[in-house]
């Protein structure tokens, strides 16, 4: 698909702002959110784009968003956060749970509720690109309500992609490893990432795993399927 106009949640840095630079290389239109105002005016700034402070978890902010970036083809859903407690999930705070999925599943609860009728109402094609991650696929052990979270950010896109089936909107899901960013710190360059995407958005690929992980997440559905224990998820 022609991409034209695009929205990226989350732009102020890391993924976001790798996805919002190779956009706007490429010579779309992007409106950049985040909740984080001084790292969103920064990335504008660097990029060339508008910004929009928006937290994704209020669902007015999304809808002003959508406002705000008329005629979007690709929405990208990609703020997220990792929460304060990344213990065993019954020893994680109330309030820590709850903002790890209101900003994880609920903001792209809102921003799909934000742009998908817009985006059908155009009549256009158009795309969304929901950033998930492996912890989304495969269980490793702790990471508080992150990993809960994400694997219902997989179970929100595998819907989303169902219940469009046959319009002019598709949906991609990205499925990171490690990434260098504030929230990691290590792993794969987060332009290289944004690539990865933004290829599988423009071929209408579902999702975007890393190579080295996708026999993990085999052997995951296969012992889940057979009523085996959990295991360790390993690349090999
Ligand atoms: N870095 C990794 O290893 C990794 C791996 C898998 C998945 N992911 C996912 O990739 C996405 C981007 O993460 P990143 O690694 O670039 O981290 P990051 O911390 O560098 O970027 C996340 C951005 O989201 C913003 N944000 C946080 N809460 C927000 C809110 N309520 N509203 C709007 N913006 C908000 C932050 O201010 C930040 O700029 C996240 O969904 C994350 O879960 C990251």
């Amino acid at each position: 698909m022609n991409i034209t106009h695009a929205v990226v949640t989350g732009a102020g840095g890391g993924i976001g702002k790798a996805l919002a630079a190779a956009l706007r290389a490429e010579g779309a239109h992007v409106v950049l959110a985040d909740i984080d105002a001084a790292g969103l005016a920064a990335a504008s700034a660097e990029i060339g784009a508008d910004a929009v402070p928006t937290d994704v978890a209020d669902p007015a902010a999304m809808e002003a968003l959508a406002d705000a970036a008329p005629g979007a083809d690709l929405v990208c859903l990609n703020a997220g956060i990792v929460g304060g407690d990344v213990g065993v999930p019954w020893e994680v705070a109330d309030d820590d749970w709850d903002r790890v999925f209101a900003v994880n599943v609920g903001g792209v609860r809102n921003g799909l509720r934000a742009f998908v009728p817009r985006m059908l109402d155009s009549g256009r094609p158009g795309h969304i690109l929901i950033t998930a991650s492996l912890a989304g696929l495969v269980t490793f052990p702790g990471g508080g309500a992150y990993p809960v979270s994400k694997h219902a950010v997989v179970a929100l896109a595998e819907q989303t992609a169902l219940a469009l089936d046959g319009t002019p909107v598709g949906v991609t899901l990205l499925c990171p490893g490690a990434v260098r960013t504030a929230m990691m710190h290590q792993g794969e360059e987060p332009a290289d990432v944004a690539d990865a995407a933004l290829a599988a958005v423009r071929e209408g690929r579902f999702t975007v795993t890393p190579a080295e992980w996708r026999a993990a997440v085999t052997r995951r559905a296969e012992r889940l399927a057979s009523g085996a224990h959990p295991g360790i998820p390993s690349p090999s």
